[in-house]
């Protein structure tokens, strides 16, 4: 594995988020603010060869899994054309997409066809008025067609990413642990990060402990399935229940020793730390007609900075950051 990719810590980081675009068809509260963002000019994100470019260092440097985020991926014009090539890159065993599935159930066979192997759908409540509420759109319909259709053409699991907020849709958790009953979808609640603009408080925030909890008073025999090594979720599963029920617990018990995971922002910037502001341009790199030798340096100094771990919840919600929008988180904004 290369030590361009590996830091002082000795995590190895196979996994790469490239954020296709920073546009999205979705507002979503927790990912921007009220009004709105200003989108990097054209000329300044990466291109599609670009992209695939860097796709190819990376995967030939030892990165296995790739998941394509946003703003929301699949509305980035090049999407299929971008999967099918990644898909000819040998090395590389996971092409995944985290997507708001607002577009996503027409596309999904022509997707699949290309080559996307795993899919993660953003949905934070299942009751429509909130869904506008939450996303400041209209859309819940279509992404419950689109769980169903990735259900159909045999994803397994289905995972669907529940942000989770006190006010707001703390009282569905049982709710959402009951979708697992039939389909095979792995309800993954996450904890409420701060980002810029997010107006995060602490308050607000519904932890790992109080959820698990809450789903215990409900179903005594829910039980801990085993965790892979860079899991970012800690799974469980309700026995009987044909799906699992996880949770990424970033705030209340960090999982940054295991971090396997870099990424690049629309605009070409690589970010060791989904937390911080550490970036490094790529995207100035190459365009300067850098050699792969001189990008692979300036990738290997950056990863070699990476910090043991986050700064806490307290300290992150202080630091300067980008907008979830920004950074890759998935799929929803202008
Ligand atoms: P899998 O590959 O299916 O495990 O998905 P994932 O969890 O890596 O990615 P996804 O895009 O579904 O993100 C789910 C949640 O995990 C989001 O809230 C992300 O912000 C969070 N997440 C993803 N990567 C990291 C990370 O490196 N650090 C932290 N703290 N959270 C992350
Ligand atoms: N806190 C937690 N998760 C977030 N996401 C976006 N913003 C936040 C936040 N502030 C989630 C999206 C998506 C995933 C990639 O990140 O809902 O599912
Ligand atoms: Fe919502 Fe994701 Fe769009 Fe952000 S990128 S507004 S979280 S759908």
């Amino acid at each position: 594995f290369s030590s361009f990719l590996t830091d002082t810590f000795g995590r190895k980081h196979s996994y790469l988020r490239i954020s296709l675009t920073e546009k999205c068809n979705l507002r979503c509260q927790y990912c921007m603010p009220e009004e709105g963002v200003k989108l990097t000019p054209k000329a300044q994100v990466l291109s599609t060869a670009e992209v695939l470019t860097i796709a190819r260092l990376f995967v030939h440097e030892g990165v296995d899994k790739i998941r394509l985020t946003g703003g929301e991926p699949l509305i980035h014009p090049d999407v299929l054309h971008i999967i099918a090539e990644l898909r000819k890159l040998q090395g590389l065993q996971t092409i995944a997409v985290t997507t708001n599935g607002l577009n996503l159930s027409k596309a999904l066979p022509r997707l699949q066809q290309a080559g996307l192997t795993h899919l993660n759908i953003s949905l934070d409540t299942l009751v429509p008025a909130k869904f506008e509420f939450i996303v400041r759109r209209k859309g819940f319909h279509k992404v419950m067609e689109s769980i169903d259709k990735a259900i159909e053409l045999g994803y397994d699991p289905v995972k669907v990413n529940c942000v989770v907020m006190r006010g707001f849709n703390e009282d569905e958790v049982l709710d959402f642990v009951s979708l697992t009953e039939k389909k095979p979808v792995e309800v993954r609640f996450i904890e409420y990060m701060p980002f810029d603009g997010n107006k995060w408080n602490f308050k607000k925030m519904v932890s790992y402990q109080e959820m698990l909890d809450q789903i215990r008073q409900h179903w005594p025999n829910i039980e801990p399935l085993p965790a892979g090594p860079t899991d970012t979720s800690k799974t469980y599963q309700i026995p009987g229940f044909r799906g699992q029920v996880g949770f990424i617990t970033s705030m209340s018990e960090h999982f940054c020793g295991t971090c396997n995971r870099l990424r690049i922002t629309a605009d070409g910037n690589l970010k060791v730390c989904l937390f911080g502001s550490a970036e490094v341009s790529l995207r100035d790199v190459l365009r300067s007609g850098a050699s792969e030798e001189e990008l692979l340096q300036i990738i290997g100094a950056a990863v070699g900075k990476k910090k043991k771990q986050h700064a806490g919840m307290f300290n992150i919600s202080k630091m300067k950051n980008r907008p979830m929008i920004f950074i890759g988180a998935d799929q929803k904004a202008q």
